[in-house]
């Protein structure tokens, strides 16, 4: 049986983000493809944080709207296709260009429940290499309140290599 990924790594979260930057930039490494980078971020990070991500994936700028998100690849149950800036979490993120932490879901204003089981989540933007927007991270979490700075440092940090580790 295979070792859980979370099991090897620094129990410690903000070192656990560290390792986690490590591996996944290792992973990405001269891969061309886009959602091969998404793809292989949001299983590092599912297994990473068994406890806490009960939804983790990418919406990403749609190139023929310009101001709508469509689901990239993730793990969890099934997501919403589509999300317009502005609406939601995901949309307010991508909006506003900046990272959200939600400590509970159903206090925010325009909130789109997926999946009623989520109750806190954090939004945090990818950006490709000339600055342009390019999608955003969700995770969500079924307990409230999962998600702090030590999160919020982790996730950007990762989410600034995705598309500009060459
Ligand atoms: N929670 C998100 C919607 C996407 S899903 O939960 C997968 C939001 O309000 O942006």
């Amino acid at each position: 049986m295979h070792e859980p990924v979370s099991a090897t790594l620094p129990a410690d979260k903000r070192e656990r983000y560290r390792a986690l930057r490590a591996e996944i930039a290792a992973v990405i490494a001269g891969e061309p493809s886009r959602t091969a980078r998404y793809a292989s971020a949001a299983s590092l990070l599912t297994h990473a944080f068994p406890e806490t991500y009960f939804w983790c994936g990418f919406y990403l700028v749609d190139p023929d709207k310009g101001d709508e998100l469509v689901v990239g690849p993730y793990q969890g149950t099934l997501g919403c296709l589509r999300i317009p800036f502005g609406k939601g979490v995901c949309g307010a993120a991508a909006a506003r260009r900046e990272t959200i932490i939600v400590p509970d879901v159903h206090a925010f204003p325009g909130h789109i429940a997926c999946d009623s089981r989520s109750n806190s989540e954090i939004v945090v933007c990818v950006f490709d290499a000339a600055g342009a927007l390019a999608g955003v991270l969700d995770v969500d979490s079924t307990a409230f309140n999962s998600f702090d700075a030590v999160d919020a440092e982790g996730l950007e940090a990762i989410c600034a290599d995705l598309l500009t580790t060459p």
